[in-house]
């Protein structure tokens, strides 16, 4: 069953069930300083467990988006940890409990495939539970299919959660699946996490937790305002139970990545290994990792995270290049995401359509980052051949772990490779030395990171550059370009550089600039900055630590030093462009408050050339209505042609004049204001047109939910709004012609349309079925005798689809004599692919036959199903004969 397939039966059965169905929360966890990012499917629901918020439903369903760091290393290593998966989960708050949660999940996880379930074998589902839970031991007893003898009793460390940080907690109770005696030894969860995969936790969320130390040292400080249920499946894992598959890395939406890595780098995955990722080659390792952060890129930039050295982005830039690195060791010396992230997205585009969309702007960021991690290790390259050449010269054995430390420190040049590079010279590299120096400066990092209270990146070297020179200011509200002089160049892992040659990327700061670093929503400038007798093309500014501006940019030409004068000068026509989405913005904004109340407050936005997003707190969709509307209002407001002006004040004043200031923004004592005539008053750093009319036109394209309570407006703004219109117009016209009616009649006509091919479409089904199932009579009567059991082993016809498939093998069954023993086995082709499906009637039961053996037995162990109806596939179309000779082998035998 396809990941996708899953996710759809996931949500379905608890939308049946009463649930809403709530959108996954992107991956940045905006809200909680703790977090990076979302790690479980509850995290947008905190408040509503803490009893902070009024749930506006008290069932919700998700599948959401989640990154988890902490097992990085893990990764490849075993079948289950991903730095990016999807957790499906069903919520109540304070309304059902144990007794609701747990026959939910068991019938979803039991229900046969074809009624909609996952078809698990019950008598292979285990169930732990916390140490004195006796209640939940009462209800998993009465689930049909379940026995004593697979529930168990574990401990706070497996069965207590908690978000590892303070918030909601509660005792757990867990679904593991057994894979069989391939995959480890029995004896159920306590003995082997690898052939007792869990797959579903349910969390009774009762407590609040407070002082977290560890995941079983923390202080409960009391009980919930309710009880609440939250339960997280990971997709990945049922998804490769589903599937038939070893690990998560073989599930669909992971595989063709690693695929394609192994025949970029010519390998053959799992040429060496043994059954279970225990026993892996490094080999297969990698590729694993590869896929796994492949995968984990795209989603991440796809959710505006960008590379950078701090935080999200930092965890951003390890993972890709981990990647990078991985196919470097497999052999690939060229780039890797130009040739994997596309296989990425049509992975994982099935179920989010915006990746497709979106791709230009990720594969940019993804594909720049890789060019400067590819450049830094171009330039270690060199320092390490010359290191190499004078320790031979030298007549010594060992490169020392000085020079490997200063390899990784300052080039950002990654030890493995020194290893191998060194290697294939013949020398050795004296890794204690390096391991040292490395401890040294965690050390470091570490008493740098405590004391700042932030942690992940040690920012001390942009720190420096601020003390020495101060707080470097920004002209870009008056100017476009100025003069200015070079105060620092860094590489990209902050150290310091005396000069960076053509090729490099460096960072780069500036006495003053007009460059807008990244901020308030609003993308950051780009241009180009002359110095000396170089060229650079800035691609990103940003401020890493308050007061400080450094430019990203790329050395097109010449030699750049610090200290040398040069000539700074931003794109104006992109800048333009991003300043009219930013005043777009605003008008946005107050048009909303003014339809939908004071309560709809700005909770993120991102101004972007020519178009532009905005997310803000409301309960419920914008009717269309309103949203036409604000829409409406927002270009009379261009019409007034009214004066942008912006002034710096007190932060009082500004409270006295009403302007509209975001929550959790600080701001020191003076505050920039922003208004648009006596329209739109804001505080704001960003950068404006000069007046509303320069916008020209405004054009709302969509409104969704992104996370509880949040919502969000895309819109373009200018020559796009316009474009996009006549696009639009033209797209109707052509229609209008093809279906030959007025433009106004074009949605009557299609849905007209619509209709008569869904009832065409009907009709065909049901003939297709009379076609397949009229023959079932004659195939009855040509049963075979295997020692008294009548056996009819068919293909069904060519166009057969799934169902009818089923019903034809069904069909036959009844028509044998009751009395009779019969087994059916009717196998098909599709798409290349064959399926089986085995019917068994009651009197064969009787002697011990099982339509789900005799599938599995068919198809080694890929199947599913019970005693009476079977259905198992996946192996190639060309094997149906044989599948059927299987079937029709194993009956004789038995009977
Ligand atoms: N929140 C629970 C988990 O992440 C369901 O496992």
């Amino acid at each position: 069953m396809r990941t996708a397939e899953i996710k759809r039966r996931f949500l379905a059965h608890f939308e049946a069930n009463g649930h809403t169905v709530v959108p996954s929360a992107p991956l940045p966890a905006i809200d909680d300083p703790n977090l990076l990012f979302i790690n479980a499917g509850m995290v947008q629901f905190v408040p509503f467990f803490l009893g902070q918020q009024a749930p506006p439903y008290s069932r919700a369903v998700s599948v959401q988006k989640c990154i988890r760091t902490p097992d990085i290393d893990e990764v490849g290593k075993t079948s289950r940890h991903g730095t990016f998966f999807q957790m499906n989960g069903n919520f109540s708050f304070g309304d059902y409990f144990k007794a609701g949660a747990i026959p939910l999940a068991w019938e979803l996880s039991t229900k046969p495939v074809e009624q909609g379930g996952f078809g698990l074998d019950p008598e292979k589902i285990w169930a732990t539970v916390y140490l004195d839970d006796d209640e939940a031991i009462e209800i998993w007893k009465q689930q049909p299919g379940m026995s004593p003898d697979r529930i168990v009793r574990r401990g706070k460390k497996d069965n207590f959660w908690s978000m590892g940080i303070p918030g909601p907690a509660g005792p757990c109770s867990e679904l593991y699946y057994d894979r069989g005696p391939a995959y480890g030894p029995d004896g159920g969860p306590e003995v082997d996490e690898d052939r007792f995969l869990e797959y579903w936790n349910l969390v009774f969320m009762q407590h609040e937790i407070t002082d977290v130390r560890s995941k079983e040292d923390f202080t409960i400080v009391g009980d919930l305002p309710k009880q609440n249920i939250d339960t997280g499946m990971g997709l990945e894992r049922i998804a490769s139970i589903l599937q038939g598959v070893d690990n998560l890395y073989e599930i669909d939406e992971v595989r063709p990545v690693l695929a394609r890595a192994a025949e970029l780098t010519g390998k053959m995955y799992g040429a060496h290994s043994g059954k279970s990722a225990h026993e892996s080659h490094p080999d297969d390792v990698r590729l694993r990792v590869i896929a796994d952060h492949v995968r984990t890129s795209l989603m991440l930039i796809g959710d505006g995270v960008t590379p950078s050295n701090e935080g999200r982005g930092y965890v951003l830039r390890r993972i890709m290049r981990r990647a990078i690195r991985a196919m470097r060791l497999l052999g690939w010396q060229g780039r890797s995401f130009e040739e994997l992230l596309p296989v990425a997205r049509d992975c994982m585009s099935p179920s989010y359509p915006e990746l497709e969309k979106e791709f230009g702007r990720i594969s940019q960021y993804a594909y720049a980052e890789e060019d400067a991690f590819l450049s830094t290790l171009r330039a270690g390259t060199t320092i390490l051949d010359t290191a190499i050449t004078e320790t031979k010269a030298a007549k010594q054995a060992k490169l020392s772990g000085d020079k490997a430390f200063q390899l990784h420190d300052t080039y950002g040049f990654p030890i493995d490779l020194t290893l191998e590079i060194a290697q294939e010279q013949g020398l050795e590299v004296d890794q204690e030395g390096f391991r040292r120096l490395m401890a040294d400066q965690r050390a470091r990092a570490k008493a740098d990171a405590a004391a700042r209270k932030t942690g992940h990146v040690d920012l001390s070297a942009y720190r420096n550059v601020l003390d020495q020179g101060g707080p470097v200011e920004f002209t870009g509200y008056q100017e476009v370009s100025r003069e200015s002089r070079v105060r620092a160049l860094l590489s990209g892992d902050g150290a310091s550089l005396p000069v960076a040659g053509e090729g490099d990327y460096v960072e780069l700061v500036l006495d003053a600039t007009p460059f807008y670093a990244e901020g308030g929503g609003q993308q950051a400038d780009t241009g180009i900055i002359n110095v000396g007798g170089g060229r650079l093309e800035v691609i990103d500014v940003q401020t890493p630590v308050p007061g400080l501006v450094v430019h990203r940019a790329r050395v097109l030409r010449g030699e750049v030093r610090t200290g040398e004068a040069g000539f700074a000068e931003i794109d104006v026509t992109r800048r333009k462009a991003i300043s009219r989405s930013h005043t777009a913005t605003h008008l946005i904004h107050q048009t909303m408050r003014s339809f939908l109340g004071e309560s709809a407050t700005q909770a993120g936005s991102l101004n972007a050339p020519g178009r532009l997003r905005f997310d803000f707190n409301t309960p419920g969709a914008v009717s269309p209505a309103v949203l036409q509307d604000v829409e409406q209002q927002v270009n009379e407001v261009l019409l007034r042609d009214l004066e942008v002006h912006a002034f710096i004040t007190s932060q009082e004043e500004a409270r006295r004049l009403g302007a509209m200031a975001l929550f959790g923004e600080k701001y020191g004592d003076e505050v920039r204001v922003v208004e648009v005539g006596d329209y739109a008053r804001e505080l704001c750093g960003g950068t404006h047109v000069a007046r509303s009319g320069q916008l020209g036109l405004v054009k709302i394209l969509s409104e969704a939910s992104i996370g509880s309570g949040v919502r969000r407006v895309e819109a373009l703004v200018g020559i796009d709004a316009f474009g996009f219109l006549a696009k639009e117009h033209l797209l109707v016209s052509r229609l209008a012609e093809l279906f030959r009616v007025p433009g106004d009649q074009v949605a009557d006509r299609v849905e007209q349309t619509v209709t008569a091919l869904r009832d065409a479409e009907k009709e065909l089904e049901k003939l297709r079925a009379q076609m397949v199932l009229g023959g079932a009579g004659a195939l009855a009567q040509q049963a075979r005798d295997l020692g008294g059991v009548a056996f009819v082993g068919t293909e069904a016809p060519e166009g057969a689809a799934g169902n009818d498939v089923r019903t034809l093998a069904q069909e036959i069954r009844g028509k044998i004599d009751h009395s009779r023993p019969a087994v059916v086995a009717v196998a098909a082709r599709a798409n290349g692919k064959a399926t089986l499906i085995v019917a068994v009637n009651a009197a064969a039961k009787s002697r011990g036959l099982a339509a789900s053996d005799l599938v599995k037995g068919a198809l080694s162990g890929r199947g599913g199903g019970n005693a009476d109806l079977a259905q198992g596939g996946g192996v190639p179309a060309d094997q149906v004969p044989s599948l059927l000779a299987a079937v029709e082998k194993a009956v004789g035998e038995a009977a």
